[in-house]
């Protein structure tokens, strides 16, 4: 019984010493395996009882869980200590600095363009015009001859055209051929629309033209529509657009899709109608084509140009954000330069 209490004391003062020096886990692991394990060395005293005198047994196995339990406890507090200091090095290693200032958040925003896009369909719905999605590849057919523009016509040139491989397939140049698709879809009721959407042009890339950009058609047809209401509507969405005091002119004009034809401008937002880079010195700036829809397209669109009538006009978004912005230079749009997009 001595020997096995002296035994259970080294076995004892030992193991804590190892236990106090595993100074990491995988350290601390050899010595649980050493003193704990099935071949450990307490495993082996405590098989050792089997042996003894049945009177002798309770009192030692009693002092060897004794031991087993203190030595337990320490092994669990030496992996807490482990542990504790682990996270600690781990904590100091990393150290996190939280009076930094964070990651600033990037707040996307709409393109200028699809603001003032947005804001002239706006305008129309409040006049009664619903908008009327038309497709950016055309046939050749929908964008000229329907449009009374027949091939070798000399108004051809007025549209400098991006050709696809595929004959008589065209990317739109204006959103003019939407008129045709819309009248075929509304026909016989009246309509009124807009259609907004990207154009293409094969042209010289400069300050006041670019090789897409967009445009918003409007289109009215019914069976008593004159050029005064064409006049009257125009004003008046001029007048929500720029403001009431606006001065708007009509200057005739050609296309051979209305007749009578007709351009509107309003006065230079830029230059106060003093004359400028922009409006040409004249103090005008133009900023839509419009007409009586003629009577051949009214036909091609499905409509008897004997009962019905129709007014149409264009307009381009960009040169109108240009008015209300003060732009000079139509290739920022699509530069896609943050310093100017991110004004907006
Ligand atoms: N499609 C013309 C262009 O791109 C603009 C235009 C003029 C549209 C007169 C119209 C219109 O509907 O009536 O230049």
């Amino acid at each position: 019984m001595t020997d096995l209490a002296q035994a259970l004391a080294a076995l004892e003062a030992t193991a804590q010493a190892d236990l106090a020096s595993a100074s990491d886990a995988a350290t601390l692991e050899a010595v649980r395996v050493r003193w704990f394990g099935r071949k450990g060395s307490l495993a082996t005293i405590l098989r050792g009882l089997g042996e003894m005198d049945a009177a002798e047994r309770p009192a030692a196995g009693k002092l060897a869980n004794e031991v087993k339990r203190r030595l337990e406890v320490a092994l669990e507090e030496r992996q807490a200590a482990l542990v504790a200091l682990a996270q600690a090095a781990a904590l100091t290693a990393a150290r996190l600095d939280v009076t930094l200032p964070g990651q600033p958040v990037t707040i996307g925003r709409l393109h200028p363009s699809t603001q003032v896009l947005r804001r002239i369909c706006q305008i129309w719905a409040t006049m009664g015009f619903q908008i009327y999605r038309s497709r950016d590849v055309e046939s050749d057919e929908m964008n000229f001859e329907l449009l009374n523009i027949p091939a070798h016509h000399p108004a051809r040139d007025m549209w400098d055209t991006f050709y696809t491989t595929t004959e008589g397939v065209l990317l739109r140049t204006h959103t003019s051929p939407g008129q045709i698709r819309a009248m075929r879809e509304f026909h016989p009721e009246p309509i009124r629309v807009v259609l907004p959407g990207m154009c293409y042009r094969y042209e010289q890339i400069t300050a006041r033209s670019e090789i897409q950009f967009h445009q918003v058609e409007g289109l009215a047809v019914g069976r008593n529509i004159t050029m005064t209401d064409l006049k009257g509507t125009l004003i008046s969405f001029a007048h929500r657009m720029f403001g009431a005091e606006r001065k708007v002119r009509f200057r005739a004009s050609y296309f051979p899709f209305t007749e009578p034809s007709a351009e509107m401008d309003v006065e230079c937002l830029i230059c106060g109608g003093s004359g400028c880079s922009i409006c040409k010195q004249s103090g005008w700036l133009e900023i839509l084509g419009c007409g009586m829809v003629h009577p051949r397209v009214l036909q091609n669109g499905g409509y008897d140009p004997d009962v019905y009538s129709g007014f149409a006009f264009g307009m381009g978004p960009e040169r109108i954000t240009m008015l209300l912005h003060r732009i000079d230079d139509i290739r920022y749009f699509w530069a896609n330069d943050l310093r100017f997009l991110e004004q907006f």
